[in-house]
């Protein structure tokens, strides 16, 4: 990637990682280190992808089979992709985003029992060559995060309401993913103290991608 482009940065995990005080906390971190920074997420992060969001993640859990869900999630991406990711990377810019394609993965694939190889080439139509520069997997066991997530929800349930064997199948699907592609993943020990979690973001991002 040319110096003058940006870099995108994932937090993937599971339900009550605490991924969203966490992009926050990086955001700042890299606007404090000279570079202009945007927090986004997936689902959502654009107009129309926001749309999708509000399809996929209210309502009953029985509402979309895992195919159709990643399908709707891609076609989410693609446009989040379009409109604020990409455009903000070709200026220069840092774009930190939480979740983004690995969730897939883990959701549908682990989770869902999708074909990886299927969601790969969905990756490959709707997103192309294009990966995270470093992607942070925030872990922790499965019941402390659903019971974190319990706490702060309001309609967006219909992910929580799955089985608790679907929730430690995409803990591990994050955790294979990891393993696999080590160059661009780090783990990192989700039930720390909020600080300390962002010291370790801080010093992964450090230690990848410099200063
Ligand atoms: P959030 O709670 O982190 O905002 O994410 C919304 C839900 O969407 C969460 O339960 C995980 C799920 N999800 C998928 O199942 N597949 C995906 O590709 C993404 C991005 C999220």
């Amino acid at each position: 990637m040319r110096e003058t482009q940006g870099r995108f940065i994932t937090l993937e995990g599971g339900e009550g990682a605490g991924k969203s005080t966490q992009v926050a906390r990086l955001k700042e971190l890299i606007e404090t280190r000279g570079h202009e920074c945007i927090a986004t997420r997936e689902p959502g992060g654009a107009p129309g992808a926001e749309m999708v969001r509000k399809l996929l993640v209210e309502g009953p859990a029985e509402r979309w089979d895992g195919v159709t869900e990643a399908l709707l999630h891609f076609a989410a991406r693609r446009e989040h992709l379009r409109t604020t990711v990409l455009p903000a990377i070709a200026r220069g810019a840092w774009v930190v985003s939480d979740r983004f394609a690995d969730s897939t993965m883990a959701y549908q694939g682990y989770g869902h029992g999708i074909d990886r190889a299927i969601l790969g080439t969905l990756y490959d139509i709707t997103v192309g060559a294009f990966r995270p520069d470093l992607t942070l997997i925030l872990d922790l066991p499965v019941d402390t995060g659903l019971a974190r997530a319990a706490s702060r929800r309001g309609k967006e349930t219909r992910y929580e309401s799955l089985p608790l064997d679907f929730h430690e199948r995409v803990r591990a699907g994050f955790l294979d993913i990891a393993a696999a592609d080590p160059e661009r993943c780090v783990v990192i020990d989700a039930t720390a103290a909020i600080d300390d979690i962002a010291r370790a973001i801080g010093d992964a991002l450090s230690t990848r991608l410099g200063s």
